[in-house]
């Protein structure tokens, strides 16, 4: 269906004004994200994950003892009821990681404390339930990840922040400072992104009133698919594929010239890059260098320069954050739960901020069926 049929309509809804929102924005032109007027680079590079979902939960930078108080309360809302377990281990073998966090959130709900809020608009009930639906992210994720691969899932360690506890409750045991750094900056880089897919399901389904969990739940099925959140697994599986710098090139023509969508480029809003991405490449081609294997940082390279040439096409976060997670070895199906370790932060923000200010979410559409059909009888229809 063409807009040049429809000009009141934008296919994918690419262009229409969603909504208004103070979370973040981004500046397609200088490719700069900012979450609630922070540059999301200093963020990154200067501060937590922490500070970040304090930033976009709370509505500002956090003081000390606001950071510490906040740190508290997630580390005493870290562990998950023996009964999400229970559900994770119900799950069919072979399910998929995200399809386990759904319901690892469901189940959860109902053990919310403040589960029967009697107003759903309740700013503070909203945000006591976004402090722990943040807290118990890692948790489920590597419960799920554990369950699914036979092995018992591993309790949070108190007082590790929220990388460094999803890596412990991952492996079993503390990993060294510059993994737990750049999984902090992954996670403060993946937080929050306007919105996406995924925030504005969130936001649908919160505006009928239903509950921040059930908007959880929905913003997690939505990032699955390979056309959002799901691309950092594919872009591996991709790298992989072409396995050396030697084949990136023949690789890459061959899979323009079947116009087969190259996974980890492109993007609906920026154009002329993703400075997540910018950043993020820095980060995992030095993690390439700090682990003598510069092989996946090698095909980057090729791989950046073609497609800038021949598409004007750019990488999106979720290239450099494949080989990135690669180099740490983290396993693949775990990439996509990660995402949703960082994003319940910036989902909740919105889901607060939409409920803060409420109206239905329901656009109109064009119906392209006929009309005026004459019913006939069952047995008279050929
Ligand atoms: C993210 C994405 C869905 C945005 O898509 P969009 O705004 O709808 O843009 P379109 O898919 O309409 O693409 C516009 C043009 O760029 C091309 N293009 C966009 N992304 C491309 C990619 N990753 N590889 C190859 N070509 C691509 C399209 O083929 C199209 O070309 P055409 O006009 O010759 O047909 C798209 O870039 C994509 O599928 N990327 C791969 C998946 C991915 O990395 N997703 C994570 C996003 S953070």
């Amino acid at each position: 269906m063409s807009a040049t049929t429809y000009p009141d309509y934008s296919p994918g809804l690419q262009g229409v004004i969603g909504g208004l929102t103070s979370v973040s924005k981004i500046t397609v032109e200088e490719s700069r994200l900012e979450y609630r007027g922070y540059n999301v680079h200093d963020l990154a590079s200067k501060g937590s994950f922490e500070e970040t979902a304090y930033l976009l939960i709370k509505g500002k930078l956090p003081t000390q003892s606001e950071l510490d108080e906040f740190n508290a309360a997630l580390d005493a809302e870290r562990a998950i009821p023996s009964q999400v377990i229970d559900a994770l281990r119900a799950c069919a073998p072979g399910t998929h990681q995200m399809d386990m966090l759904k319901v690892g959130y469901s189940v959860l709900s109902g053990f919310d404390p403040d589960y029967n809020q009697e107003d759903p608009t309740d700013h503070e009930a909203n945000v006591r339930k976004a402090i722990r639906i943040t807290a118990k992210a890692a948790t489920i994720a590597t419960a799920a990840y554990r369950i699914a691969n036979g092995k018992d899932p591993i309790a949070p360690k108190a007082g590790l922040k929220t990388a460094a506890n999803f890596l412990y409750m991952l492996h079993g045991e503390e990993q060294d400072d510059y993994t737990v750094l750049v999984m902090d900056a992954a996670l403060t880089l993946y937080a929050e992104h306007t919105y996406n897919a995924s925030t504005f399901a969130c936001r649908v389904c919160v505006a009928t009133l239903s509950d921040l969990y059930s908007g959880i739940v929905t913003g997690i099925g939505t990032l699955k698919g390979p056309l959002h959140g799901g691309a950092n697994e594919e872009a591996m599986a991709m790298l992989m594929e072409i396995g050396s710098p030697e084949n990136a090139e023949a690789w890459l023509r061959d899979a323009l010239a079947t116009k087969k969508k190259i996974m980890g480029f492109g993007h609906r809003e920026y154009k002329v890059g993703d400075g997540r991405a910018i950043y993020l490449t820095e980060v995992a081609k030095e993690i390439g260098r700090r682990k003598g294997n510069t092989n996946w940082g090698d095909i980057a390279d090729i791989m950046e320069k073609i497609m800038r040439e021949e598409k004007n096409i750019y990488p999106n976060v979720d290239f450099p954050a494949a080989y990135a997670f690669y180099l740490l070895g983290i396993p693949i199906e775990l990439y996509t739960p990660i995402f949703v370790i960082a994003r319940v932060t910036g989902w909740s923000a919105h889901a607060i901020e939409q409920l803060d200010d409420n109206r239905l979410i329901r656009p109109s559409c064009i119906y392209t069926g006929e009309l005026g059909l004459e019913y006939s009888a069952i047995e008279t229809r050929g």
